[in-house]
């Protein structure tokens, strides 16, 4: 087995192998008109990496992963992480006190299902409104920090296989994400480095990534390189780093996927492919509102295609990949494209399911190779 895979999957993959032939699936999948096999994700990857997804779970207004799609949609991903519901808005409450509703019910379904939690995002300068209802010292603040990140992290111990510690801590044009409050508060970005040494004291069996995107351009990259030599993050408890994929159509390259990879591979880090989805506007927050045509869903499931192709061949340092979301109707950039929000959905069809929640042709793509 290529990775040490918790006791409890090992008995999963020998159960579901029993009869010598993979779980085979078939995916009505209404485009093609046809009811066509192929494996689950879970299953043909099952030697490179973790597939995962990004899940709502009641948050806001919205229902439980588990009530909105079908065991099949759920089978094919051994990986969860919350979308918004283990945030700090959705954890730390003003009065001090902590709710881990949402976190509690992620954990329960991926431990009756066999799949692991990613825990996103202990630290961020987003979402953290509840962290930062009054001004505080630079004392206070890293009392504060360290007293979040022991009560969460220590309330799901043992639960979580990988924890994104901390999340865009390094800037777009500058090295610091100086708007952070944490930034802000510690007066630098000496937070980072602590966030790292309270998660690893209290939490010593998970892994701690640090996360962002835009690692594929190679001065973003170089940043956060700089970041983590010049804060020692590894001797602080960093295991890998979280390569967010927000990308699109025709960006970025097969070799700047390759470059970001291998840039951190060969600095010893392990690799998480994170909030994979595909921008089918390419950035374009101007375009009206497009269908989805035949020739737009064959140019996703290439483009699929094509990245996979690239995680497969560098599965020797990627544990994990995981889209944001399971549909196109989950999806973020339904409402956001090219740096810009919209008020009103301009709808977007970046991920394998549909809005139904059929597989589309990007699904059968990722799936057979
Ligand atoms: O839908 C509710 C609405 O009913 C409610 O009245 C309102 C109250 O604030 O909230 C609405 O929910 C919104 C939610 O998305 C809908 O899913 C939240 O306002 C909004 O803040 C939230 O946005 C999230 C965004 O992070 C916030 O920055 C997105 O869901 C989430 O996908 C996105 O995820 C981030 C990652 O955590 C980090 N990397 C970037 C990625 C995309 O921004």
């Amino acid at each position: 087995m290529k990775k040490l895979i918790p006791g409890f999957l090992l008995l999963t993959l020998f159960a579901s192998c029993v009869g010598g032939v993979p779980d085979k699936k078939e995916v009505k999948n209404k485009n093609a008109n046809t009811d066509r096999e192929y494996r689950i994700l879970k299953e043909a990857y099952k030697e490179y990496f973790y597939i995962g997804a990004a899940v709502k779970l009641g948050e806001y207004d919205s229902t439980p992963f588990y009530q909105t799609y079908s065991e099949d949609v759920l089978k094919n991903f051994n990986s969860f992480t919350a979308e918004n519901g283990m945030k700090p808005e959705n954890i730390y409450r003003e009065d001090g006190s902590f709710d881990f509703t949402y976190g509690d019910r992620l954990v329960d379904y991926a431990l009756k299902h066999n799949a692991v939690v990613r825990g996103h995002t202990l630290v961020w300068h987003n979402q953290s409104k509840t962290l930062f209802s009054k001004d505080m010292d630079k004392e206070a603040a890293k009392t504060l920090l360290k007293n979040y990140i022991q009560n969460v992290a220590g309330h799901f111990k043992g639960k979580i296989y990988a924890w994104d510690v901390v999340n865009e801590a390094v800037g777009d044009g500058s090295q610091w994400r100086t708007s952070s409050p944490w930034y802000k508060y510690y007066s630098g970005p000496e937070y980072i480095r602590d966030a790292f040494i309270f998660a690893k004291e209290t939490d010593p069996d998970a892994l701690l990534f640090y996360n962002d995107y835009n690692m594929v351009n190679s001065s973003k990259r170089a940043r956060v390189v700089k970041m983590i030599k010049d804060l020692d993050l590894i001797s602080a408890g960093l295991d890998g780093v979280g390569i967010q994929a927000h990308w699109n159509l025709y960006w970025p390259s097969k070799s700047d996927i390759e470059q970001a990879i291998k840039t951190f591979a060969d600095m010893g880090l392990k690799i998480h492919i994170t909030e994979l989805d595909i921008d089918c506007y390419s950035g374009n927050s101007l375009t009206k509102e497009i269908d989805y045509t035949a020739r737009l869903e064959q140019q996703l499931a290439e483009r699929y295609a094509e990245i996979f192709s690239v995680f497969r061949k560098y599965s020797q340092y990627i544990d994990s990949v995981s889209f944001w979301g399971i549909s196109d109707k989950d999806s973020w950039l339904n409402y956001f494209s090219g740096g810009r929000t919209f008020d009103k959905e301009r709808k977007n069809y970046p991920l394998l399911f549909d809005r139904e929640g059929a597989a589309k042709e990007a699904f059968f793509a990722v799936s057979a190779f």
